[in-house]
């Protein structure tokens, strides 16, 4: 194997480069030239590929976002449009890929490795919902962001007596705000995983008013009611007697210098990846379960059934209670 591609798919997240980084290091260090192929699939679709300069891969490894651009292409489902992209990297001379994203992005790299192209796919999303990972990439950059957004929250609603709802990404899946309310003691959460109803919300909300406390934060995560964040604070409002405010912190959560732990887990990562493309494998998924790094079946990651997260959501309901 003489050439590689590398693509990063779906949302960036923090740690992206990092990944690149490594992957590039690595495939130096056994022979191997790099490709970079911007914004995704497009990018193999539209022959968009270049050759990574190593030095540059290792200068960009503390840079949020990816350097080489990401897109989303539904498309990419059709054969046809598979079709394309394999004869442009068989025309580029390129064997295999990395492909680093979300799920979204695993289908293609399985597609693609069952057209004669090995692709090897890497976690890199800030929402943590890989099931066959502890822990994605993006994910602890993200989670300090939500975190300090959080405090700084805190101090103005401490300031004035008031509530504050906080709404956080994660699509789907309810990790960043459930490890944010252990992490700040934010007293309410409500996350796809353990959803309140507006009404269990608000008697929360004030009975808390009503005990006395100075200031509450509410987590909920994104896309799950039928009613925005800033309704829900009116209601708040009116049903606690706190004045109330509704942040909704957006993609601030996906920009960002890569944390050290994001920046170790790509590194890690993307050197693994490498090795199973030299041992001429592909189809595989690379992660970290239980602290060892895996390669599974990219069909069977996607066929996992959902972290069960009850014992985490009780205890930080628990420890929150008590203020
Ligand atoms: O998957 C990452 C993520 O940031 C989700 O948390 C969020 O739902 C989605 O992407 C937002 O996508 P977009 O940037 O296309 O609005």
């Amino acid at each position: 194997i003489k050439k590689i591609g590398i693509l990063t798919s779906g949302g960036d997240a923090p740690g992206m480069n990092a990944a690149i980084a490594a992957v590039v290091r690595e495939a130096k260090i056994k022979g191997i030239e790099t490709y970079a192929v911007y914004d995704g699939y497009k990018g193999l679709v539209e022959n968009n590929m270049e050759k990574i300069d190593p030095e540059f891969a290792i200068s960009i490894m503390n840079c949020g976002g990816t350097a080489i651009g990401s897109a989303r292409l539904p498309e990419f489902k059709e054969e046809k449009v598979r079709q394309v992209a394999v004869d442009n990297l068989k025309k580029e001379g390129i064997e295999a890929l990395v492909v680093i994203g979300g799920d979204g992005s695993y289908m293609g790299a399985q597609r693609l490795t069952e057209m004669g192209i090995n692709c090897i796919g890497l976690p890199g999303t800030i929402d943590n919902d890989i099931v066959s990972s502890d822990y994605t990439i993006g994910f602890d950059t993200a989670l300090n962001t939500v975190v300090e957004s959080i405090d700084k929250i805190r101090d103005t609603m401490q300031s004035h007596n008031r509530a504050a709802v906080v709404e956080i990404m994660g699509n789907g899946c309810g990790d960043l705000p459930l490890y944010a309310a252990a992490a700040t003691g934010a007293d309410i959460f409500s996350i796809p995983e353990s959803k309140l109803t507006k009404e269990e919300i608000l008697s929360q909300v004030k009975k808390l008013h009503d005990e006395g406390k100075r200031s509450v934060i509410v987590l909920v995560s994104e896309k799950m009611y039928d009613f925005t964040s800033e309704q829900l604070a009116k209601d708040i409002e009116a049903a606690s007697g706190y004045v109330t405010r509704a942040t909704v912190l957006g993609h601030v959560q996906r920009g960002g210098t890569p944390s050290a732990m994001d920046r170790v887990l790509a590194t890690a990562c993307g050197v693994f990846a490498v090795e199973q493309l030299v041992a001429g494998k592909g189809g595989l998924f690379v992660g970290l379960e239980n602290g060892k790094l895996v390669a599974r079946d990219i069909e069977a990651t996607l066929n996992m059934p959902r972290k069960d997260k009850s014992q985490e959501i009780k205890v930080v309901r628990d420890i929150n209670e008590i203020f």
